[in-house]
């Protein structure tokens, strides 16, 4: 992962690249004009060192990309792999993610990725899939933004599928197998620094994609599997 004092020296870059923000900027209604057109923006949460807002950017030149996350020496990779690569259509904010709405006006953005987050296994409220973040998230978000999640987590899938019928959520996809997929859409077949580690643990890939809308998550609400509750069917992606 590097020494300190690497992280130190990346951290301190990452404040000097031009494709990259943080909590002294004012954002908040102004990425538009940031990337300076009118291209639907999607956001990647906790996206450590950005490999999928790099991959979706290259995939989509006319979509607007931005990786967030906290710590910005993993920040500083994707940033620098931006700039060598010449994209100019993704760029780097470092914030807590449950800070949002400082930072995004309400509808800025368009779509959301969450790609191979930490399953918190002791506190479902700090998993990014839980109601409190599906709050957070709409705050930011369009009423028919997607959000999609790429994991290798039971427990995290299982949450966001149980989060979605809590809500009553169209689930536009749910697939436990990713990389079983054929043909497998090139938006899937992106890896991500903790996607690889699981891949070499022979972990199964799964992939969620689910509508917002307007809902307000009701978080003190629970279920678990194991009540039996009727999840979402397992469905292809388009
Ligand atoms: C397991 S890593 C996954 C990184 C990347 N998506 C990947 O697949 O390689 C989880 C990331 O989530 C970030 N993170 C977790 N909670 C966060 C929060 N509340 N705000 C900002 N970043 C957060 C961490 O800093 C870390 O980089």
């Amino acid at each position: 992962m590097g020494s300190p004092k690497n992280k130190l020296i990346k951290f301190a870059e990452f404040e000097t690249f031009e494709n990259t923000y943080d909590y002294t900027h004012e954002t908040k209604g102004k990425w538009r004009e940031i990337f300076g057109n009118d291209h639907p923006i999607v956001v990647e949460f906790a996206c450590g060192k950005g490999e999928y807002s790099l991959g979706l950017a290259k995939l989509n030149p006319h979509i607007n990309y931005i990786g967030i996350d906290i710590k910005g020496n993993r920040l500083w990779r994707g940033a620098k792999s931006a700039l060598e690569l010449g994209l100019t259509n993704v760029r780097f904010l470092r914030i807590q993610i449950d800070n949002a709405a400082s930072y995004f006006e309400t509808d800025e953005i368009f779509e959301a990725w969450i790609t191979f987050p930490d399953p918190q296994p002791h506190k479902r409220t700090k998993r990014l899939c839980s109601g409190k973040f599906l709050n957070i998230y709409r705050e930011i978000m369009h009423a028919q933004g997607k959000l999609n999640i790429k994991t290798d987590s039971d427990l995290f899938y299982q949450t966001a599928l149980e989060q979605a019928v809590l809500d009553g959520l169209t689930v536009e996809a749910n697939i436990n197998d990713v990389y079983a997929l054929r043909p497998l859409p090139e938006f899937l077949n992106i890896q991500t620094y903790y996607e690889n580690i699981w891949l070499r643990a022979g972990k199964k890939i799964k992939y969620v994609r689910m509508i917002l809308g307007n809902a307000t998550s009701d978080t003190d609400k629970r279920i678990s599997l194991e009540e039996g509750t009727p999840l979402p069917p397992l469905t292809e992606t388009a």
